[in-house]
């Protein structure tokens, strides 16, 4: 396992055509751009955690009918510093590096001061972000790549803090249908206060007299922000939801300590360490009005818990409704370190927690009339209560819809919207190479309170695989397609594919062009690409490079 998840990849630098089975229909035109660690040796030194590697672009370039597949080490500042010095000199997450190679008082002193507030990473290794006409390599620092899409080359350092107050911010932003981006990070100890920072970057922005073009970052604004509840403990979040007129965001008792990672590099230890979980405390749900650019006054909150992945939020009867998969204490970061990821992973790495699809439900309007512990949802879709308490705070308990899932999709034309399918990975645990994990699909509670099963599944030896479209279409009846053979033809005017790999396809994926309904599947460690489109075919194609 180690040899898999430790393994330097090599870059494909000059495009490589891929086998395709079937057909790729002549108006899929564009490239599909991934992100992911590809690379956790330099030298004799090694990366502790497999979320430390460092960034591999993939471009699938679809043309007429074919698949060009190439791939290129994001060349960060990291990148180039690691590579000079042939060993990892620059910190990241779970790995605390020290450029001095003597590691001297004086020198550890100077670092000490640079690494109060740490002069993060550019090793964007986790998404792409497209800002109007611009591509973004992204991780959850305040530095952001921007890459050419068509070459992979590196281009120019952004940072964050230039254009919002942010020290960090997620790399699971959203989008309207304009191509507005919504994102959010945090601000620390900033003027004295730490606070988690909403802001928005246009799609467009006009030129300026004289200056030409501008990026979008220039027109970022940030349009909201709430107060973390404590001012050297906020929390870590990786996504947030998002509904047409609000935005959802969780502020979970997985703490950053900010005293422990000002010291972190002198004790010798990541910033990894200096997160920690609270079971003691509770999470708080905060609902920013998009509209009033101000969070609701309710004090809504839920049991302790961790979130990595929102999977979609809406506005349904007066409330809001929101999905995640959410755990019960932190222990998923702990199985990637790449000590744990070897021969004994599948017996010894269980989560002590299991990845829950959970739905919540928010009153958007308040009852004055209604009774202490009465419940204020009364849809009639979930079972996800809200039960008020006094001093305005309402008690959040879900409704639990599925265990054992990660790495939730949707199509993505839904996002904000009420939605039927998720489409995600089955959550096994034992990332064996050769195998393609199950894929659950859900069909989710829909408006009439129903709540469906799954579909029919396909097998690869072992293993299945199964591929569901969320079709507008009522009563399209959505169907199996089977890993390696040609595809059934499908019924539906949307399709939509998650990845089945097991760990790191957490990135978003891009297709320029039409369609926009489009996604791309790979699985690390197998050879089958899966292209799901959106007449309903699909084709398969194989990375035999
Ligand atoms: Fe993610």
């Amino acid at each position: 396992m180690d040899v898999l998840f430790g393994r330097n990849k090599k870059e494909q630098l000059e495009p490589v055509k891929a086998k395709v089975r079937g057909q790729i229909p002549p108006w899929l035109q564009g490239t599909l751009l991934r992100n992911g660690p590809g690379m956790h040796t330099i030298g004799e030194s090694k990366y502790n955690h497999w979320f430390d590697g460092l960034a591999l672009l993939h471009s699938f370039a679809i043309r007429d009918g074919e698949v060009s597949y190439r791939s290129k080490y994001l060349r960060s500042d990291t990148y180039n510093a690691n590579i000079e010095a042939n060993r990892i000199v620059v910190s990241e997450f779970g790995t605390m590096a020290y450029p001095d190679p003597c590691k001297n008082i004086f020198s550890k002193a100077f670092s000490y001061l640079s690494h109060t507030i740490p002069d993060f990473t550019d090793n964007c290794l986790i998404n792409i972000m497209k800002c109007g006409e611009d591509f973004y390599a992204t991780s959850e620092t305040n530095y952001i790549r921007k890459i050419n899409p068509e070459t992979l080359e590196t281009l120019e350092k952004v940072d964050y803090r230039k254009y919002v107050a942010v020290n960090m911010a997620t790399a699971h932003p959203h989008y309207d249908a304009a191509g507005n981006v919504f994102n959010m990070g945090t601000s620390i100890v900033d003027k004295g206060k730490t606070k988690y920072v909403m802001f928005r970057i246009p799609a467009e922005v006009p030129e300026a007299k004289g200056k030409g073009k501008r990026s979008p970052l220039t027109q970022a604004e940030a349009f909201c922000s709430v107060p973390s509840r404590s001012l050297l403990s906020p929390s870590y979040y990786h996504s947030f939801g998002i509904t047409e007129n609000y935005l959802v965001f969780l502020e979970q008792p997985f703490k950053l300590d900010i005293l422990k990672m000002a010291t972190a590099y002198i004790r010798g230890v990541s910033w990894a360490s200096c997160m920690a979980f609270h079971p003691e405390d509770k999470t708080y749900i905060h609902v920013i009005d998009q509209r009033t650019r101000k969070p609701m006054p309710v004090r809504f909150y839920t049991d302790p818990l961790v979130v990595f992945h929102h999977v979609n939020a809406y506005e349904e009867d007066g409330c809001i409704v929101f999905d995640v998969i959410a755990y019960d204490d932190s222990s998923l970061y702990q199985l990637f370190y790449l000590a744990n990821l070897n021969q004994a992973f599948e017996q010894n790495a269980r989560l002590t927690s299991a990845p829950t699809l959970r739905r919540f439900a928010l009153p958007l309007r308040g009852d004055q009339n209604a009774e202490v512990g009465s419940n204020l949802i009364k849809l009639t879709s979930t079972t996800a209560r809200a039960l008020k308490e006094k001093d305005d705070q309402v008690y959040c308990q879900p409704e639990f819809l599925y265990e054992g899932l990660e790495l939730p999709r949707i199509n993505y034309s839904y996002n904000g919207k009420p939605y039927r399918y998720v489409f995600a990975a089955e959550v096994q645990w034992s990332p064996i190479p050769t195998k393609v994990p199950g894929l659950e699909v859900l069909r989710l509670s829909d408006r009439n309170g129903k709540i469906g099963g799954q579909e029919g599944d396909a097998s690869l030896g072992q293993d299945k695989l199964e591929v569901v479209m969320d079709c507008p279409r009522k009563g399209a009846v959505p169907k199996a397609v089977q890993l390696g053979q040609e595809a059934r033809a499908g019924i539906y005017p949307l399709m939509s594919l998650l990845s089945t790999s097991c760990v790191p396809q957490c990135g978003r994926t891009q297709v320029q062009g039409p369609p926009k309904a489009c996604t791309l599947s790979s699985m690390e460690g197998t050879t089958y690409y899966v292209l799901a489109l959106s007449d309903g075919t699909h084709c398969f194609f194989k990375n035999d490079f």
